[in-house]
């Protein structure tokens, strides 16, 4: 059977020839798209660029998107993607400068991971032998240590599409391993810089993150499990804590949100320094279609009301 590959190239030598190229590739039931994509290498054209090392879904360095959708494409079968023979579209990763056609530079991948100090921060005596921790507590870190640094979450994130000074979801679900972690004596310090701009209240919860991990991190669930450490820890008068109490206030009230008025209640009516500093964001979001012009309201808004009362009775 016979499978076309649409592939976006990119030489920075020779920019102007920037574009998709199409390989046409015999496959079988088994072939993932990294198959097919080494066998463009290395029969038909040598110069096409791309990451992969393991094969086998444990290096995190064959992240791409595979119409349109961050995939590795390692676990990738080629009929999954494409049963009845379609074309695919292979990109490189999104949100990350490209280097050479589907190779992106994982810099600021990584300088986000530095920045979350992903290391532990022991308080106190070290101990002598070894550091002592409940099996429940290492059992529940298991999902966050599964993360294989793939980048396919970041790739999808539409919060860094418009705003690359956002941690992201990698960062702030290696972030989570060392706040939940007992053995790491600075939680309140950890929440307090995650409770800044640019960490957990930037998330948006468009669950990209967490439909597109190959490896069920959650990252999305994470993040909003250091929302509510945050706040029980006492970091509830940040823009973040406030837009979170906005936007309840304002689902109760309308039965949807008012976006609009959500800027202006999480910075405060004349915190004007504030508002100027997140204009360039607005901006952007609004040319990528993303801002929203008018107040929906819902059709039933009691309903959502009374699930309200429901839960704040409970
Ligand atoms: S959280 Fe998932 S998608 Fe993101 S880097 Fe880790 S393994 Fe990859
Ligand atoms: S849920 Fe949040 S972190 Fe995940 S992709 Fe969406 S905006 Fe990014
Ligand atoms: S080649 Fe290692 S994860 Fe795909």
């Amino acid at each position: 059977m016979q499978q076309t590959l649409r592939v976006n190239r990119y030489d920075p030598e020779n920019p102007g020839a920037a574009g998709y190229q199409e390989y046409t590739v015999e496959v079988t039931d088994t072939t993932t798209i990294l198959d097919a994509l080494l066998t463009v290498r290395e029969e038909m054209d040598g110069t096409l660029s791309m990451r992969c090392s393991c094969r086998a879904s444990i290096c995190g360095s064959c992240a791409m998107r595979v119409n349109g959708q961050a995939k590795l494409v390692c676990k990738t079968r080629v009929n999954s993607v494409s049963p009845d023979g379609a074309t695919i579209t292979i990109d490189p990763a999104g949100n990350l400068p490209v280097i050479k056609d589907l190779v992106v530079e994982f810099k600021p991948f990584w300088d986000k991971m530095k920045a979350i100090k992903p290391y532990l921060l022991p308080e106190g005596t070290v101990p002598k032998a070894e550091y002592i921790a409940s099996d429940e507590d290492m059992v529940h870190l298991v999902g966050v240590v599964n993360c294989i640094q793939c980048g396919a979450c970041v790739s999808d994130c539409s919060v860094l599409e418009v705003d690359d000074s956002f941690l992201g979801p990698a960062a702030l679900a290696k972030a989570y391993r060392f706040v939940k972690d007992p053995r790491d004596g600075h939680q309140k310090d950890r929440l307090d810089a995650l409770n800044e701009s640019s960490g957990v209240w930037d998330c948006t919860r468009c669950m990209q993150c967490v439909e597109v991990c190959p490896k069920d991190v959650d990252p999305m669930g994470r993040i909003m499990l250091m929302r509510d450490m945050a706040m029980e820890s006492g970091f509830n008068n940040t823009s973040g804590s406030r837009h979170t109490e906005s936007f309840a206030k304002s689902v109760k009230k309308n039965g949807r949100l008012n976006e609009t008025k959500l800027a202006v209640d999480s910075m405060g009516m004349f915190n004007v320094p504030a508002m100027l500093d997140s204009a360039p964001v607005g901006i952007r979001a609004m040319m990528k279609g993303k801002f929203p012009w008018k107040a929906h309201k819902s059709s039933e808004p009691d309903k959502v009301k009374r699930v309200f009362e429901k839960v704040e009775g409970e």
